[in-house]
């Protein structure tokens, strides 16, 4: 059941015309929204993380997510020029695999984009907190963090949600010229450090090179566990494909700043974690068997208590830069993070609405859902469900466990959407093809597999979460999209 109703691709770029948004965004912007995106918490924060897993090898582990991120993204950009409409992978699985298969993928999205807007909220308090204690207004500890991460309720990351859902239902959405001034924030803030932490880089720092390994069985530890939180850092690109309906020849442009976007981050993220690693060296906090502690549970919080390592820091980037004694950059750093990270929030939670856009528009969630605000003109309803959710699990979960819940999501729709274009290349091979992935037939086969091995090599929380997950969503479809869906009922609207 779950393999039919496969919509043609012709009736969903017809249905997107319909209703269509206006062509205004061109290659520049693009690539601006793709870095806009992208460059985040994953690399200003869960920079530690990684190097509580992987030790200095993280290093590797920023390699390994950016090579399978990359046959993802040109896999991406193959279905994104062939269907340049909203909903991502959801729209494409759609037209590929059928209804059921497109649910489950709009289902994981959920946990890539409300959870991923998390991880950023929470990553944003981090430095704020930083910043506001290092001024001497910072707030009693029990509200720098959630239950689990030594603390109660993150206020600050419950605060900075609600205030981003507030200005997404008033209407406020980034114009090109903000999100640009953001990204070069963002940028200049990275290059500081690297000019501050890449003279200070020892060789000794680098031993022992991969302290806890290279992987165990149960995942979430070793060079690849670090890998499967680090795609984190890159997720951002294929916001570039869901905003499709908005660009102006997106056949050439789509491909373009997907993979000029992933080029600028890869390049910056690999300096700046060897500079973090070489600088102040990233060997992980253990427990008293010798073995490393698992990142955002009360034991490694508890470890960490008053520990300058790198590992324990939730401003990572600052934290490097204060150690070698440049305060001020420090707190520039913390400064550009707070400015720019909301913009990623911000992305996340409106990516977020326009897939729920799409799955309602195809009658699979409520029309209610996605009804529009009679003063403002945006999708309130869903907008204040979406950050109300995005605003707690902020305030109660660690950084690292959300960020590895929505990868185990985001990794899912990668691998259905390489398989996607190999199925297509079989059953539609002279479908126009603006842009083709070179070597599909090794690219996609080794998107997959990548995406797998990620998949498998993330905390057992995340997987068990995407599990539980996706079995709710094969319930709700079953009670609600499968009787409703405008392609089995003929009810699409004119
Ligand atoms: N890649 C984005 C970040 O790191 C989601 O914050």
């Amino acid at each position: 059941m779950l393999f039919k109703r496969v919509k043609p691709l012709d009736q969903i770029i017809a249905t997107a015309e319909k209703k269509s948004l206006v062509r205004q965004l061109g290659p520049f912007q693009l690539t601006m929204l793709g870095i806009g995106a992208i460059i985040g918490t994953g690399i200003f924060v869960l920079t530690a993380e990684a190097g509580q897993k992987a030790g200095p090898g993280m290093m590797i582990a920023f390699v390994i997510a950016a090579v399978v991120c990359a046959f993802a993204a040109l896999a991406y950009a193959e279905l994104a020029s062939m269907v340049p409409v909203a909903g991502s992978a959801y729209t494409y699985t759609y037209g590929v695999l059928g209804e059921g298969t497109a649910w489950i993928v709009g289902w994981a999205l959920v946990l890539e984009y409300t959870i991923a807007a998390s991880t950023v909220c929470v990553g944003w308090s981090g430095y704020v907190n930083g910043l506001l204690s290092h001024a001497g207004f910072g707030l009693p500890h029990f509200l720098q963090a959630g239950p689990m991460d030594g603390g109660s309720f993150n206020l600050l990351a419950c605060l900075i949600g609600l205030a981003v859902t507030g200005l997404l239902v008033i209407g406020t959405s980034k114009s090109a010229k903000v999100n640009t001034a953001l990204v070069l924030i963002k940028i200049a803030a990275l290059t500081a450090f690297i000019f501050i932490a890449l003279p200070a880089v020892k060789d000794q720092n680098f031993t022992p090179f991969v302290p806890n390994g290279w992987g165990s069985p149960m995942g979430g530890i070793g060079v690849l566990g670090a890998a499967a939180s680090i795609v984190f850092a890159y997720i951002g690109f294929d916001a570039i494909s869901t905003a499709a309906e908005e660009t102006k020849n997106p056949n050439r442009n789509i491909p373009i700043a997907l993979i000029a976007s992933l080029s600028v981050c890869t390049i910056y993220y690999l300096l700046v974690s060897y500079a973090a690693v070489g600088s102040v060296g990233a060997q992980p906090m253990l427990d008293a068997n010798g073995l490393a502690l698992e990142p955002g549970t009360p034991a490694f919080a508890a470890a960490c208590n008053g520990s300058q390592a790198l590992v324990c820091s939730k401003e990572a980037l600052s934290h490097v830069v204060r150690l070698l004694n440049h305060n001020t950059v420090a707190a520039g750093i913390a400064f550009a993070a707070g400015i720019a990270l909301p913009s990623v929030i911000l992305t996340m939670t409106y990516g977020q609405t326009r897939i729920f856009f799409t799955m309602s528009r195809d009658g699979l969630l409520p029309t209610s859902l996605a009804k529009i605000h009679p003063r403002f003109h945006t999708p309130h309803v869903i907008t204040l469900i979406t950050g109300t959710f995005v605003s707690l699990f902020g305030a109660l979960f660690p950084v690292g466990i959300l960020a590895d819940i929505t990868n185990s999501g985001t990794l899912f729709a990668f691998i259905m959407v390489a398989i996607g274009v190999l199925i297509l290349r079989r059953t539609q091979p002279d479908r126009p093809r603006p842009f083709r992935t070179p070597m599909p037939w090794v690219i996609c086969p080794l998107a997959v597999i990548g995406c797998l091995l990620l998949f498998l090599n993330l905390s057992k929380e995340a997987k068990v979460t995407f599990f539980v997950w996706a079995v709710i969503g094969l319930v709700v479809y079953y009670l609600y999209g499968y009787r409703k869906s405008h392609l089995a009922n003929g009810t699409e609207p004119a």
